[in-house]
């Protein structure tokens, strides 16, 4: 076990001494977790083998699985790259730093743990203040995935990040809740057309109002089966996102999921479960189960996406059986949260039309 050091950081104007002191166990081949826009991630010197293992081994992960390359300067992207074509010069410009990961080809200077063994590589500069100070005082690009046991909820909050990793890593920054909730968006610029992988916090229409020709890989629809077929990236077969409880994802026109979800409430309760329903404002006066939570409107859903993993969690505390997701539109945010909720559940989905 090692004693795992947490550090309050102020996300606007981070304690220089206090990223002194993270950039110090990145560079010495520690693990630090760190707040990002999107989710909180685990931080290792993306260019030190042993440090990254170090990561596969914290979280429990596949070694298969690559790791997301953070940095804080457009320059080293070159470095990183082999290969940066005029199309992921235009993304940085627009998205960066912000939730858009891109997929380029690796160049040699990047260990084989890092990119999961792929002749590729996922890059991306996160919108933190935090997260840009400890890449920049680290002098290194930090690998980080998010910083949960792997198939759990990805972390919105350093709690999160305690509850998994505590006694497993150096650090943890402490910067409060995270801002976009869902993770980045995965484009892979390897492909022609690009093609995105994981959809996330730069939503489908931004990318198409940018670029000629984007297209959806089947695993970012996450519908059933797509798992299974040929997957860009190895790590998007492993399960994913779970809370301990069974979940199950009805989807479908709003009256008639509300009518299933009652159904299948007094379903599980009637065998003696207790009984979540994650639900949104419009309909949770709809349900009577022993715990009822909104993600918040079905016409905010940035919102939905930011409440999404943090209530996932909250069921778990309150050892709740089962939880029953109502599906939200997949516009905008509301196709990542559809993404997460489908693997969440293992593709236990119903839907009523
Ligand atoms: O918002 C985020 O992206 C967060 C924060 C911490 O930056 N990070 C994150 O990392 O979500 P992770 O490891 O949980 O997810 C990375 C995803 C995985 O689905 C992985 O398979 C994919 O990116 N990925 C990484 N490298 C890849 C590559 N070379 N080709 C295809 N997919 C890749
Ligand atoms: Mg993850």
């Amino acid at each position: 076990m090692k004693k795992t050091i947490i550090l309050k950081v102020n996300s606007e104007e981070p304690e220089p001494e206090k990223i002194k002191a993270a950039a110090e166990v990145i560079r010495r081949g520690g693990l630090v977790a760190f707040p990002t826009e999107t989710v909180y991630g685990l931080g290792a010197d993306a260019l030190n083998q042993k440090a990254v293992e170090g990561i596969y081994i914290a979280k429990n992960r596949p070694f298969d699985n690559p790791i997301i390359v953070h940095v804080a300067d457009r320059n080293i992207v070159s470095k990183l790259s082999e290969r940066v074509p005029e199309s992921a010069e235009r993304l940085m410009s627009l998205f960066w730093p912000g939730p858009l990961t891109l997929i380029l080809k690796a160049s040699k200077i990047v260990p084989k743990l890092t990119t999961g063994g792929l002749e590729t590589i996922a890059i991306r500069m996160p919108d933190s203040k935090i997260a840009l100070a400890l890449i920049r005082e680290s002098g290194v690009p930090v690998a980080a995935p998010s910083a949960n046991l792997a198939g759990r909820p990805s972390p919105t909050r350093a709690e999160h990040v305690h509850q998994d990793l505590d006694g497993r890593i150096d650090m943890i920054l402490d910067g409060g809740q995270t801002r976009v909730g869902v993770e980045s968006t995965v484009l892979d610029l390897t492909t022609d057309p690009p093609q995105i992988l994981r959809p996330g916090g730069v939503s489908f229409e931004e990318l198409r109002r940018v670029l000629d020709i984007v297209e959806l890989h089947p695993v970012a629809l996450a519908f059933e089966g797509s798992h299974l077929a040929e997957a860009r990236s190895p790590g998007m077969r492993h399960r994913h996102y779970a809370p301990r409880a069974k979940l199950i994802v009805v989807e479908g026109e709003l009256n008639a999921s509300i009518r299933k979800i009652r159904e299948l409430t007094d379903y599980y309760k009637g065998v003696g479960m207790r009984v979540g329903v994650l639900s949104t404002d419009e309909s949770m006066h709809s349900y009577s189960a022993d715990s009822v939570k909104s993600l918040g409107s079905r016409e905010d859903l940035t919102k939905v996406a930011r409440n999404l993993f943090k209530m996932l969690r909250e069921f778990d505390e309150e050892d709740v059986d089962v939880i029953i997701a109502e599906g939200v539109p997949e516009k905008g945010l509301g196709l990542a949260v559809m993404n997460r909720l489908r693997k969440a559940s293992g593709y236990n989905i119903i839907r009523v039309d």
